[in-house]
């Protein structure tokens, strides 16, 4: 599962930024909610390009480390990251360092990747020390609902189904004194045609090919149809992305 998902990002490494419009918003947004000043070690998971990476690395003091892990060694060669910045391509879901190393973790747009989000964001979020902050953001059932429909309806393609919000509320009240919030947002863009979002979709990597039903030309021209009759919007085709924005931080002290 894990070598699919790397695969797909290593394919869209070139194409990510051109194509990724909702990804710089999520970056953007989940940026303004964290602290101004970092200190001390930084980890992000699923740095990609770097959108949420040059947001943050400069806002690291001196002397500080700032660690962008990746799955994809595809996504982290094409990179525009600060010189400063080390690039480790692994898995999030087997994050190479102790438990308490780090002293801020942040991820954008990556983890609902994840084949068992709930065990490894736990892990995640044990590698920060006590007192360490978080913030999360992760797409939730919701997001590309219409290609999810048009797909449905015609039989062509097929969505990565991502989990509900309420999975991650759940997870997060499983983490003993771990201090949360959570938000839920919604970014709609519009494409000019069904073609450009799909295009716009393999440029970003969001591909999904298990199980996968035959993509006969017949079929697409439904599914193109389906799609422009129910979710044509300003002269072009509306998605919408659902995503939920988490901050917190561990107990300061051990939680007995
Ligand atoms: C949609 S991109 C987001 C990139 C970037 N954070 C941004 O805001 O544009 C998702 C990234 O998560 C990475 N990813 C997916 N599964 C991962 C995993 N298990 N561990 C680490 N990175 C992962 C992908 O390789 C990809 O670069």
């Amino acid at each position: 599962m894990s070598a699919d998902i790397r695969r797909r990002f290593d394919r869209a490494g070139a194409s990510y930024e051109a194509a990724a419009v909702v990804q710089a918003r999520v970056a953007e947004g989940l940026a303004g909610l964290c602290p101004e000043r970092l200190t001390g070690r930084v980890l992000e998971i699923g740095t990609g390009s770097g959108l949420l990476t040059r947001l943050l690395a400069p806002r690291l003091a001196a002397g500080g480390l700032y660690v962008a892990l990746d799955l994809s060694p595809g996504m982290l060669s094409h990179a525009a990251l600060p010189a400063d910045v080390g690039r480790l391509a692994a898995n999030g879901e087997a994050v190479p360092f102790a438990p308490g190393t780090f002293d801020f973790l942040a991820s954008a747009s990556a983890m609902h990747w994840y084949a068992d989000p709930a065990a490894s964001i736990a892990a995640n979020v044990r590698l920060l020390r006590p007192g360490g902050g978080f913030a999360l953001a992760v797409y939730v059932a919701g997001t590309l609902g219409e290609l999810e429909e048009a797909s449905r309806a015609t039989g062509f393609g097929s969505v990565y189904p991502m989990r509900p919000a309420s999975y991650y509320r759940d997870m997060l009240k499983s983490l003993p004194g771990v201090v949360w919030q959570m938000e839920e947002t919604r970014h709609t863009v519009v494409h000019d045609s069904v073609r450009a979002l799909l295009k716009s979709l393999k440029g970003a990597g969001v591909t999904h090919t298990a199980g996968r039903r035959a993509a006969s030309p017949g079929r697409y021209r439904e599914f193109v149809r389906y799609y422009e009759a129910h979710f044509g919007a300003d002269g072009g085709v509306a998605a919408n992305y659902h995503v939920a924005v988490v901050t917190g931080s561990r107990p300061a002290a051990p939680v007995c």
